[in-house]
């Protein structure tokens, strides 16, 4: 029971990662708030949590995580109804993938939207609360793998935002150590989830304009193991982010997979920084 007494609240908490990552703060005492864009998928997750017995600690909002107006509205009701949150899990996200030479405008919004500037609205709406209530607290950012390794161009738009959502994280982590809350930053590889689904996860205006209504909808069809093993259960995620906070990691990182393509980067890097420093 290493979370009694703690509320959690996740974003894209209703499927995959999130829905992982809330079963074993549940089962670790937590009381959850699940926030979700997706009422279908809202639903199916409070049935699997009624039919564990496990009601009494959930509970679920509706929310786009880019609308900063229903962010507002929403921080509000967790300070009416929990003295604020402890634990904020900014983990809401799309797997905005498509062939970049043909990305309209539309497409960078929906990927850069969701998944940067969904964690910068989860930030700056909750923080507030997590620091005035003095209890101390933690944040999770979920970016991904494909954060700090070259990934194929269809990765572009969402390579980009999770490199942000990385950099963001590591570099608040000192002045939210300050105020007691922790900072860790979820770097997953494949998992099971329902992120092929991004074309039902994307608002009708930024339909007009996609260059991506094509491969979203091959997306759509695709298979867990299409691209390989090693497919995570979004439970084993789960624990992985729940032992992390307890012990203020700042990376959690699900695979080996890609030790080398990491290590390759940094490699290519390194050697071309100078000898000398620059004299001023
Ligand atoms: P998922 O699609 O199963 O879960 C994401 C949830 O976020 C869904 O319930 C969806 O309804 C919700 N969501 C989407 N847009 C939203 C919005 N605008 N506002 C609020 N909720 C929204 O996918 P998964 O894989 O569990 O994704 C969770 C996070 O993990 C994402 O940030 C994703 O980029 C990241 N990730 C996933 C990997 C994987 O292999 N599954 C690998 C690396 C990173």
């Amino acid at each position: 029971t290493d979370f009694h007494g703690k509320t959690a609240f996740i974003t894209g908490g209703a499927s995959g990662i999130g829905l992982g990552i809330a079963k074993v703060l549940v089962e670790r005492g937590a009381q959850v708030v699940i926030a979700d864009l997706r009422p279908d998928h809202i639903a199916h997750a409070m049935e699997q949590f009624a039919g564990e017995g496990r009601s009494n600690q959930v509970a679920s909002v509706e929310i786009d995580v880019t609308s900063r107006q229903r962010y507002a509205e929403v921080a509000e009701q967790m300070s009416r109804d929990y003295g604020g949150i402890d634990i904020l899990i900014n983990n809401a996200g799309v797997g905005s993938e498509g062939p970049i030479l043909e990305a309209g405008y539309a497409d960078w919004d929906f990927g850069l939207g969701v998944n940067v500037n969904g964690v910068v609205n989860g930030l700056q709406a909750m923080l507030p609360q997590m620091i005035a209530h003095g209890r101390g607290g933690h944040v999770v950012n979920t970016a991904s793998l494909a954060a700090v390794v070259q990934m194929p161009e269809y990765f572009v738009i969402y390579g980009a935002a999770k490199a942000a959502v990385l950099n963001i994280s590591e570099n608040m982590r000192a002045v939210l150590d300050s105020k007691n809350i922790g900072m860790s930053c979820l770097l997953p590889g494949f998992t099971k989830s329902n992120i092929h689904q991004a074309n039902q996860n994307r608002p009708e205006h930024l339909k007009q304009g996609s260059g991506w209504a094509a491969s979203e909808e091959k997306l759509a069809h695709r298979q867990f193991g299409d691209i390989g093993a090693n497919w995570l259960e979004p439970e084993d995620v789960g624990v992985m982010v729940a032992d992390a906070i307890i012990a203020n990691e700042l990376y959690i990182i699900t695979h080996g997979n890609f030790r080398d393509q990491m290590q390759r980067r940094f490699d290519a890097m390194m050697a071309r920084v100078p000898e000398a420093d620059f004299q001023f």
